[in-house]
């Protein structure tokens, strides 16, 4: 970190913005493997919540990548610090009381954890939701083929294949994609998101 920098804070607080634009502030971290359905649950979740007039944005791992993560690979060290920068960014949105949805693998725990301390830290509600279906089952739908190309030998460090993916062991919010469709995901979450009061 660079040396001689002064933290400004603003005028107004965490709390008294919330009061003043009328909405809570808040990460809801998305993490599954590829094609479990992060994307499409946040995408569906974001179209919801905004008819609803609520103030939320969605950042998409595959998005990020051609423009603020564009230096980034896929080897361990670059996801820690994909993740690393997506928990700064969202932190942010969630400080300027959106709804901020992040879908990204985010294969590492700890990486995870990270996130979440520095959220927590902030006094910033931050809810991991486990967007969870087999391999066996990712694999069959593979929409983009990049499972049939890992299997090849045609990518590396694939998740689930050539790379670890380190499920969450306690998380606020636990979906199977092969049991629930994408309305039903979104209802789950939104529920979680009203008994929270959130929205
Ligand atoms: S990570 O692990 O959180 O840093 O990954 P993320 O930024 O979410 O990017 C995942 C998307 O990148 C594509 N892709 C790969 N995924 C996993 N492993 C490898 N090696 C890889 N190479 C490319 C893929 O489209 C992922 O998108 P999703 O939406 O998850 O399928």
């Amino acid at each position: 970190m660079a040396t001689n920098i002064t933290f400004h804070p603003g005028s107004v607080d965490i709390a008294e913005r919330s009061r003043l634009l009328s909405q809570t502030g808040a990460t809801l971290w998305f993490t599954g493997l590829s094609a479990s359905g992060k994307s499409t649950i946040a995408c569906a979740l974001e179209q919801h919540l905004l008819h609803l007039h609520k103030f939320t944005y969605r950042l998409d791992g595959d998005n990020i990548r051609f423009g603020l993560n564009k230096d980034l690979g896929f080897d361990e060290k670059s996801r820690n610090e994909n993740i690393r920068r997506i928990g700064e960014v969202s932190k942010l949105f969630a400080d300027s009381s959106c709804i901020a949805l992040t879908a990204f693998i985010s294969p590492y725990r700890a990486d995870r954890q990270v996130a979440r301390d520095l959220h927590e830290k902030a006094g910033i509600p931050f809810i991991e939701v486990f967007i969870d279906a087999p391999l066996h089952v990712v694999e069959q739908r593979d929409p983009k083929g990049l499972y049939k190309k890992a299997r090849a030998g045609e990518i590396k460090d694939f998740t689930g294949i050539s790379a670890p993916y380190e499920a969450p062991e306690k998380p606020e919010i636990h979906i199977k994609t092969d049991e629930a469709d994408v309305t039903e995901c979104v209802r789950r979450i939104t529920e979680y998101l009203t008994e929270h009061k959130l929205i």
